[in-house]
């Protein structure tokens, strides 16, 4: 799942994502104090958009030039509050300790053994910032075989928040319905929710 991977699926469509934020993400962040945030794999923006006009800075960052292109055309409002940026977070990680919120909904984080790039996205949560990491249930969906990947390759949201440690406090770690319907195609009818602090 490299930028040519992620640059042939967005070119499959014109759009690929609904263009509506997350409901994870509303369901979560409304009510905390807009700051600098991270949108970690910000696909076509829409997240990114919604934090921008909520108040937050965002720094958006994404593999596919395609998507970020199209991120940054949707909404020119938000222009000037939300730096998009290509970058592969699995190799290079974001700046440690500058984000007031690090989100990431259905980023696919594959797993390390010595959780290197999973620990960057750690470590760029400000000491009193959040972590919402959302991902979907994996029961029920087909075999991986048919989905053409092994969701067990990638980390988990209630499998990071056994990684956290003693400087998180996790607030939510939970399977939810998902407030909108499953995109068509998918049977991707639950998320999997991990929302932490950062204690220091
Ligand atoms: C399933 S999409 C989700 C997009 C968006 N967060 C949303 O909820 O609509 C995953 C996104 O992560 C991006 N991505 C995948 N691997 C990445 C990596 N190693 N570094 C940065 N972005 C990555 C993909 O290009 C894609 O836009």
């Amino acid at each position: 799942m490299d930028a040519q991977f992620w640059d042939e699926r967005y070119a499959t469509r014109e759009q690929l994502f609904s263009g509506a934020p997350n409901g994870v993400l509303l369901a979560e962040v409304t009510g905390l104090t807009p700051g600098q945030a991270l949108d970690v794999g910000c696909g076509e923006g829409a997240d990114a958009h919604w934090l921008a006009r909520q108040g937050w800075q965002v720094t958006a960052v994404d593999i596919s030039r395609l998507a970020l292109e199209r991120a940054a055309a949707a909404a020119p409002d938000t222009a000037g509050r939300v730096a998009w940026t290509r970058a592969d977070l699995t190799v290079v990680p974001p700046p440690a300790g500058a984000f007031d919120l690090v989100s990431a909904h259905y980023f696919p984080l594959p797993r390390q053994p010595e959780h290197t790039a999973l620990r960057g996205l750690l470590e760029a949560v400000a000491p009193g910032g959040t972590l919402l990491f959302t991902g979907h249930r994996l029961a029920g969906l087909p075999p991986a075989a048919e989905l053409g990947l092994d969701p067990a390759d990638f980390y988990r949201p209630d499998e990071i928040a056994g990684l956290l440690g003693q400087d998180w406090a996790v607030l939510v770690d939970e399977t939810r319905p998902r407030t909108a319907p499953a995109p068509s195609g998918t049977h991707h009818t639950h998320d999997t929710v991990l929302r932490a602090r950062r204690l220091r």
